[in-house]
């Protein structure tokens, strides 16, 4: 991803290797602030995934990547080493596909960086198949961040979108600025200022009121983990976005990679929901807004029925959720997988 520092243009990574330590892009300092985190074991790992020093479901598979390749470098228990990564969030499907990976290839380095580059690579497919979707003049709808910060570069949701940037097509995004944590607000936003990509933050409850003035085009979202019917988790939020977009004719896609399809479930229904700390909604930026005496639920996600859904992008083609099943045949085939 383009990134700007001191008024110069730089390519940075939201994840990467580097002198025996994994390095994030800390995103709970944007945009305020580009900052390192450096992760030396798998204590680190643990602590920068669970805290969101590093999220978006792609992002957090190649991060236990490297974190437990480089736990197997550094002689830790590899058990452990598992144990603690693999429970820091449960909802993102990458996760687990990851570890398992690893632990198939023997926490081996050379691993890691293939299941990085994979990532990568998979996602500027994302990209590149999601641009013909996007026409001159389109106004598109995203929530949470979906971008390279969720992935390693490119992203998903947003891969399409810098492909139709890149090859000039004049387009607009609406970023839901995706209440508890902004992730829109802070991190999508901030991704598209950094590529000169026309947007506007709006406040989630303001999607419907764009949509039903039909200044919505296409909604793209991307996706923590999807299940065999086409039923998916999501930021929290999304759901109601599906249904706004159903009801006013809007198509609404999915950009994923085949490592966020979950085909061991059936449905949504099996997707567990991580709940996080209800700080996280009685605060903003660390300053209470409700009353000392309330409390809050915080669901990080929620689950959107597949007929919600027109399509997914993914480095296979497009499809329908009644086409998953073709999917599924093309990933057995598909040695990375
Ligand atoms: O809680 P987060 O910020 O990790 O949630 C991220 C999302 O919901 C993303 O949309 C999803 O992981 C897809 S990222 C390419």
């Amino acid at each position: 991803m383009k990134v700007v520092i001191d008024g110069e243009v730089r390519t940075l990574k939201a994840v990467w290797y580097e002198d025996d330590e994994v390095k994030l892009i800390d995103q709970r300092k944007l945009p305020e602030k580009i900052e390192i985190f450096e992760a030396k074991n798998s204590d680190d790992i643990a602590y920068a995934i669970k805290n969101m020093v590093v999220r978006g479901a792609p992002a957090i598979g190649v991060t236990a990547a490297y974190g437990l390749a480089m736990a197997k470098k550094k002689g830790e228990n590899m058990d452990e080493a598992v144990r603690k990564i693999g429970s820091t969030r449960p909802t993102a499907y990458d996760l687990f596909k990851a570890i398992r990976y690893m632990q198939i290839n023997d926490f081996d380095m050379n691993s890691a960086r293939r299941y990085a580059m994979e990532i990568s690579g998979r996602s500027r497919k994302i990209g590149e198949i999601g641009n013909q979707l996007i026409g001159q003049n389109a106004r598109i709808l995203t929530h949470c961040n979906a971008g390279a910060l969720a992935v390693v570069d490119w992203g998903t949701a947003l891969a399409p979108i810098r492909m139709a940037h890149g090859d000039g097509k004049n387009i607009f995004v609406f970023v839901d600025e995706t209440r508890p944590r902004l992730q829109g607000a802070k991190l999508t936003a901030w991704e598209l200022a950094q590529e000169g990509i026309d947007h506007a933050i709006i406040a989630d409850n303001a999607a419907g009121f764009y949509m039903r003035r039909k200044e919505v085009d296409l909604v793209i979202v991307g996706a923590d983990r999807i299940a065999s019917n086409g039923d998916f988790a999501n930021k929290i939020g999304t759901y109601e976005k599906a249904v706004l977009a159903k009801t006013n004719g809007i198509p609404f896609y999915v950009a994923a990679p085949g490592s966020t399809f979950d085909f061991s479930i059936k449905s949504g229904d099996e997707i567990p929901i991580e709940e996080r700390d209800e700080n996280e909604v009685l605060e903003i930026n660390g300053t209470r807004i409700g009353p000392v005496e309330s409390h809050s639920r915080n669901p990080a996600f929620d689950v959107t029925p597949n007929e919600y859904v027109t399509g997914f992008i993914t480095e296979y083609g497009i499809f329908k959720p009644s086409e998953l099943g073709k999917l599924k045949e093309l990933m057995e085939k598909d040695l990375f997988m």
